[in-house]
């Protein structure tokens, strides 16, 4: 087993008097996809949270290539390499495309050799560059996010992650609002981010999805890790045996 490249230990989260997640420990090595399931209401997201910095765990720690990252701020841990695509989609509905793959990471020009302004033209094409790698198209990157169908924003999620050549990979149910050749797409993205030596961690409610990819099933209920199987010895059965609680 390599060397993990992402360890939580002893995660906590409370929401009021609800326990979201309960002392759980989770890790992720290079290259491997990680698939987290669980019925509604595990406590996935929010332990993605926990590590994505939009959280702060009540207990535990989350260190991220030997860094202790617990409970920093969200653009550090993206600035770190770590790219979250939500369930929740965190993209701003009155930009557009290219504005939304560089969020917080604009594109800049010097007007007349002084004034710096965003380079909207630049952005788009980056943009387009990125949406071309992972076979989507969108007919205008002009277009404002709202006037976009689900797909498309998650594929503009997924661009802006691929783009900024993230380091760790966290998809909270990417494929749920896309249609099936989009789901194609973004399952065959994750194959290749593993190549690529991308470790990723994969929320899916699809377990045909999860079977095709995951390498290893980290199973949650009622904010507990109960199981964490390699891929190999995984029956859909075993699995949802686990998410029901009946294992
Ligand atoms: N912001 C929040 N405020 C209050 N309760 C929340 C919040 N987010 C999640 N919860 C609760 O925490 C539990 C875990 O939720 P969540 O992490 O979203 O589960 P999952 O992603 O596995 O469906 C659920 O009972 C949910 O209702
Ligand atoms: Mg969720």
């Amino acid at each position: 087993m390599p060397e993990p490249v992402l360890t939580a230990r002893g995660i906590s989260k409370h929401f009021g008097g609800l326990t979201a997640v309960d002392d759980v420990d989770f890790e992720v090595s290079a290259g491997e996809v990680v698939a987290l399931l669980g019925d509604n209401g595990a406590g996935k997201s929010t332990l993605i949270k926990c590590i994505s910095g939009v959280y702060r765990p009540e207990t535990g720690e989350v260190s991220f290539k030997g860094a202790d990252i617990t409970g920093h701020a969200p653009a550090d841990i993206r600035q770190r390499g770590i790219e979250t695509i939500y369930q929740d989609l965190a993209l701003a509905e009155n930009l557009d495309v290219g504005a939304n793959v560089f969020l917080g990471k604009e594109l800049t020009r010097r007007l007349l050799g002084l004034l710096s302004v965003t380079d909207d033209q630049r952005m788009r094409n980056e943009a387009a560059g990125a949406l071309d790698q992972l076979d989507i198209h969108i007919p205008s990157l002009k277009q404002k996010l709202v006037n976009l169908s689900g797909g498309q924003r998650q594929a503009v999620a997924i661009a802006r992650a691929l783009y900024w050549q993230a380091q760790l990979m966290i998809m909270d149910e990417p494929t749920a609002a896309l249609a099936v050749p989009e789901q194609r797409k973004v399952l065959a993205l994750i194959r290749s981010l593993r190549e690529s030596g991308i470790p990723v961690i994969l929320i899916s409610h699809t377990l045909h999805d999860v079977m095709a990819v995951a390498d290893r099933l980290v199973i949650m209920r009622r904010g507990q890790v109960v199981a964490n199987i390699p891929r190999a010895e995984a029956s859909e059965e075993l699995v949802v045996r686990h998410i029901v609680g009946a294992a």
